[in-house]
């Protein structure tokens, strides 16, 4: 029946020259029918060579924009159009605003996880494999981090010669996670090496053997020598870690790490995509993706 489903989707999708695109955070039987799966700026990056015209985002609204703002003359389709991303709709634009007047010598540093229009008052975006390293090339000293205040204080450990200030944003599906289920996983999993993403609190990244993205955390697990892993990210990445490396052993952090917004999106809203029954068109105005690109531009060039 899946395979059946996920065989229509293929030939469609071939069909009518369009790729699929899968943020690592899909099921598996989502992203056995993608063209591409990654972490949010590697979709974007591999949606802009890619040859289709029509680019169908199974991942959330954010990540639909970016790849609209890098690649404009495509369609781009969010496969469920009510996969939004809490922390990126956290804060308006007017309050980001107010916040900049009150330090009008900080670069304004947004976590790709942002509103296209957040974007617009930002000077420069990061990822969470690029944070770091975008933080220390920016020229300014000050830099006022939005929104995740989890991700900007590791960043802000990781880079001690700049001044931070931060906004209190985060994500609510890894800032539930507390260092008491850092400390019983680490008990229950004593040989484990514990793999944590940024958007965790710092007392639970303080317990971390290795600290990055998504895509940074498959790599580290993948390449490693050792047998047993605590995923300290969403659980999908557990058991496409599994899928991938049979002879390892992959344990969730929490049987909480779950985004409902992520898992909304189904095999069926694919094939709706495809037949032109479902899915949301990304419409931006023009004027919009030229002001909110920049940042993202700002970020290539200081090499993100
Ligand atoms: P990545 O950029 O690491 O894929 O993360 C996106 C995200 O939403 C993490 O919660
Ligand atoms: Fe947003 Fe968190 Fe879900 Fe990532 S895991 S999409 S940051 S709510």
């Amino acid at each position: 029946m899946i395979k059946d489903l996920q065989q229509k989707i293929i030939d469609l999708k071939k069909r009518n020259g369009v790729c699929i695109l899968a943020h690592s955070y899909m099921s598996e039987e989502i992203c056995e029918i993608a063209d591409f799966t990654g972490d949010s700026y590697a979709l974007s990056v591999k949606a802009k060579t890619a040859p289709q015209g029509t680019i169908i985002m199974c991942g959330v609204r954010f990540m639909a924009e970016t790849v609209k703002m890098l690649s404009p003359e495509k369609r781009v389709i969010l496969a469920n159009p009510d996969a939004g991303c809490p922390m990126a709709e956290q804060f308006d634009i007017e309050t980001v605003e107010e916040v900049k007047k009150l330090y009008p010598d900080y670069a304004v540093v947004a976590y790709v996880n942002t509103t296209a229009e957040l974007k617009t008052v930002s000077d420069v975006c990061v990822t969470s494999s690029s944070a770091v390293k975008i933080c220390r090339a920016v020229p300014e000293k000050n830099i006022l981090f939005i929104p995740d205040i989890n991700l900007g204080t590791y960043v802000k450990s990781q880079v001690p010669e700049k001044n931070f200030k931060l906004l209190s944003g985060g994500c609510p599906v890894h800032a539930k996670i507390e260092k008491s289920d850092a400390e019983s996983a680490k008990r229950a999993h004593p040989s484990a090496l514990f793999l944590v993403h940024p958007e965790c609190r710092p007392e639970v990244v303080a317990l971390a053997d290795y600290v990055g993205s998504t895509s940074g955390i498959m790599e580290f697990a993948e390449k490693s020598d050792k047998k047993e892993f605590i995923i300290g990210t969403e659980n999908s990445i557990v058991q496409h870690l599994q899928f991938k490396c049979p002879d390892k052993k992959f344990y969730p952090l929490s049987k909480d790490l779950l985004c409902h917004n992520m898992k909304i999106t189904t095999l069926a809203d694919v094939l709706n995509c495809l037949t032109g029954t479902a899915g949301e068109e990304i419409t931006m105005d023009a004027e919009l993706i030229s002001k909110a690109v920049k940042c993202i531009n700002k970020m290539i060039e200081y090499g993100g």
